[in-house]
């Protein structure tokens, strides 16, 4: 064969492979509202970055006549391109290709993807569209899977993991993306369960619709799978552009710092009334964080689910940090099992990656009742106790309004390691609120009028930050116009902060 030949072979081969599953399945995908694995791979690169790895690999299955039925790539799109000029690995299901199901050659080409992105301390983003395994190949192709989930779990905490899901993931195959760090889903196009809605049907006479059952929606505000929402592919793909602007490429390294156009001393009056007088009265805590950070740019995460308790990433002088807050304006902020586990497993993922922590505070208590109590709040609280206390990254409180009780201690306090604490002059910070510690102490003692007197002393001396600031356990009591500037000059003086914990094999946080 000439050497013309031989390129024309491999320029058509390429063509073929860049083809899929072929023009009619491409339509019906564009059609569902969904764009091609490679479609989204070249929204989601910088331009001209990607690379691709494995193009001509096919299958090696014979049963079913699959040996006549050949795709070049076999389902998968891998390889790899950069974010902003920073290298990440891709895994892309061509659901036209047997509906991006997943053979043990598809499997190969991933697991291939996750070693290399270890090796070279790279981030992995997978795009999930698939019919789950490849039912022709069986248990090979649930090796593929057992492999997969593997360096999920090796490679946690070593290279952020992200996956967005873009059409179904049902199955045994929604625990790769459960283990990475963040789950993306797309509006009325992509779903994942365990068990669908057939089956469901069958064993509990249970009837539910796929879209309810494991829709984008349902998981990003009842479930908590997911953590982040997008309108359709395009958005989902810019959302992980900017996701990825926030963190380290790997745990050895520290996240990407950004110019900084926004001033460092900006002081914002506006702060000093967003707390209101009457300590029952809500605010939004979203009004503080925005003015606080650069260019008021929050990305929050998980905004649907466990609303009473914010976390997501911003900048501070260009540097990411991580935020967790109390939200006062749902359930008064009180801290339940979601939101423990919501922020809980957040500030492990800041810890892992090297990111700062900055707590604001505004919270009454744990949430009581049964249903809190038998669902395991003492367990599940602590998940977010035991987070906080083992983060080693440089972590900064800032109390606004309520710190009481064990939720006090919880929330980033000077006891369990923060690096500097700062309250609010409107703190409160105590056991319980004055109504309830009157309550307490004086029994039925007391008339109407002396009640409220009780009340009124018992915020007067305890319910503020001077008690906490007096032990030093607030460092500085700042003026709130000031925060920006206060917690900038915090992270400056943490940034060298070291500190290892005990050696060990692993923890035993109480899951
Ligand atoms: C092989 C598959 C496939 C699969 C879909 N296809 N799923 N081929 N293995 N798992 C093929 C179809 O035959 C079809 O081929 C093409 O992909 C598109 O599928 P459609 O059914 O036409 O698409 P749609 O109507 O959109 O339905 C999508 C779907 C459905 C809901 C995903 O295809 C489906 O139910 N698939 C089976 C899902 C499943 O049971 N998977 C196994 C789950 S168990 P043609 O040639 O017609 O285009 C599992 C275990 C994992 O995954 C365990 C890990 C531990």
């Amino acid at each position: 064969m000439s050497i013309e030949k031989k390129f024309k072979l491999l320029e058509e081969n390429s063509r073929l492979a860049e083809l899929g599953g072929g023009e009619d399945r491409i339509k019906k995908q564009h059609d569902a509202g969904r764009k091609t694995a490679r479609e989204r791979i070249m929204e989601l690169f910088d331009p001209n970055t990607f690379v691709e790895i494995d193009k001509f690999v096919t299958h090696r299955t014979t049963d079913f006549d699959m040996d006549k039925q050949k795709f070049l790539g076999d389902g998968v799109v891998t390889g790899y391109g950069k974010i902003d000029g920073r290298l990440m690995y891709v895994f892309a299901q061509d659901f036209t290709v047997f509906g991006g199901s997943l053979s043990r050659a598809n499997a190969d080409k991933i697991v291939k993807i996750m070693d290399l992105a270890m090796k070279m301390g790279a981030p992995v983003i997978g795009l999930n569209d698939s019919g789950g395994a490849r039912i022709q190949e069986g248990v090979e192709s649930l090796g593929g899977y057992a492999d997969i989930f593997y360096r999920n779990v090796m490679s946690s905490g070593v290279i952020p993991q992200i996956s967005a899901i873009l059409g179904p993931c049902a199955g045994g195959a929604v625990y790769s993306p459960a283990i990475t760090d963040f789950i993306m889903m797309v509006k009325d196009t992509s779903y994942m369960f365990v068990t669908g809605p057939d089956v469901i049907k069958t064993v509990t006479h249970e009837e539910v619709t796929k879209e309810d059952l494991g829709g984008a929606m349902t998981h990003n505000s009842k479930s908590g799978v997911a953590h982040l929402l997008a309108n359709d592919d395009s958005q989902a793909m810019m959302m992980i552009r900017e996701l990825m602007g926030f963190l380290p490429s790997n745990n050895m390294e520290d996240p990407p710092v950004k110019v900084c156009t926004d001033s460092i001393y900006r002081e914002e009056d506006i702060l000093d009334s967003i707390v209101p007088d009457d300590p029952n009265k809500p605010y939004d805590m979203h009004e503080i964080i925005s003015k606080v950070v650069d260019d008021q740019n929050f990305f929050e995460v998980q905004p649907y689910y466990a609303k009473n308790i914010i976390i997501g990433f911003a900048r501070l002088s260009g540097k990411p940090v991580g935020i967790v807050a109390n939200q006062p304006s749902i359930l008064a902020g009180v801290l339940d099992i979601d939101s423990s586990i919501k922020a809980a497993r957040f500030v492990r993922f800041c810890d892992a990656f090297n990111i700062p922590i900055i707590t604001f505070e505004d919270v009454p208590g744990f949430l009581p009742g049964t249903i809190q109590e038998f669902g395991g709040i003492i367990k599940h609280g602590a998940k977010l106790l035991y987070a906080f206390a083992e983060a080693t990254v440089p972590k900064i409180t800032v109390i606004t309004r309520k710190a009481y009780g064990g939720a006090y201690d919880v929330m980033s306090s000077k006891h369990i390691g923060a690096d500097m604490n700062f309250a609010y002059p409107t703190a409160e910070i105590a056991v319980m609120g004055p109504e309830g510690a009157v309550n307490i102490i004086y029994k039925n003692k007391l008339n109407e009028e002396e009640r409220q007197a009780a009340i009124d002393d018992y915020r007067l001396r305890f319910a503020s930050p001077y008690k906490a600031a007096a032990l030093g356990y607030i460092d500085e009591i700042i003026y709130p116009r000031q925060t920006r500037t206060k917690l900038i000059q915090a992270l400056e003086m943490t940034q060298n902060k070291v500190k290892t914990n005990p050696a060990k094999k692993h923890g035993n946080i109480p899951l």
